[in-house]
């Protein structure tokens, strides 16, 4: 174990505004770990459909997170979990799944538990963490904060260009409508809402592309380390 000092970047924002693809391509270049927050979210989600847990009931939500196992770990660059014993992979981004997990992340306790198992992830070194709250919530006291946004019609191309395939929407319309309904439940839940974090960087990236994006928080992240 190093004694170099972790570095978390934190990158919030609404969905599809490219935090993924920036926190990815920027913990690569710099040799940080990658952390999807909403994965772990999106993982509670899965967990309960496929174990028929009504997501309303949420004293039936909280036993089910009481029982379960999470293990985490690191696979190429990313920190990654496993819940009793399954790794969900390609089924987090299921239509079902993306329906129903601002349902699940506005509830208080789960907050609570999957906050800490964020923090947990600091132990594998440096990181770049995207999601709605890490700057505010997760690692407040970091000094490397980001708030990516872009038009809502661009993040709804962008994610029915990458969503095309699997048939889940027909076409960008009604992407769009379910990134409208999952950004209005992320930013006025009563914990953690999605909001700029105090000391962000703001970046708007609807006519820029990923590379500058990643060069920008690159730029600020290094010139901000002594
Ligand atoms: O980032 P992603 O679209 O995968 O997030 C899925 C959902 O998980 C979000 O719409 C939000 O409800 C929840 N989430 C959250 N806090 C985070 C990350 C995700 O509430 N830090």
């Amino acid at each position: 174990m190093s004694n170099k000092p972790v570095i978390c970047v934190a990158i919030d924002g609404p969905a599809a505004s490219g935090k993924s693809t920036v926190a990815r391509g920027a913990a690569k270049k710099l040799n940080f770990n990658y952390v999807d927050s909403g994965s772990f979210y999106r993982g509670l989600t899965w967990k309960c459909l496929r174990d028929g847990i009504e997501i309303s009931n949420h004293e039936a939500v909280l036993a089910l997170l009481a029982t379960a196992q999470w293990d985490l770990s690191l696979c190429d660059g990313q920190v990654v979990y496993s819940i009793d014993g399954d790794q969900p992979g390609e089924q987090l981004k299921s239509k079902p799944v993306q329906e129903r997990v601002s349902e699940i992340a506005a509830i208080p306790e789960v907050r609570a538990f999957i906050v800490e198992k964020l923090r947990e992830t600091a132990m594998f070194g440096s990181l770049v963490m995207e999601g709605r709250d890490i700057g505010t919530v997760v690692f407040p006291d970091t000094p490397h904060k980001f708030y990516l946004d872009a038009d809502p019609e661009e993040r709804a191309r962008r994610r029915f260009k990458e969503l095309e395939k699997s048939g889940a929407y027909d076409d960008a319309q009604q992407v769009l409508t379910s990134l409208q309904k999952r950004d209005q439940k992320d930013s006025t839940r009563k914990t953690a809402p999605l909001q700029i974090a105090l000391g962000a960087k703001v970046i708007d990236s609807t006519s820029m592309d990923a590379a500058a994006v990643i060069e920008l928080v690159i730029k600020q992240v290094t010139s901000a380390q002594p």
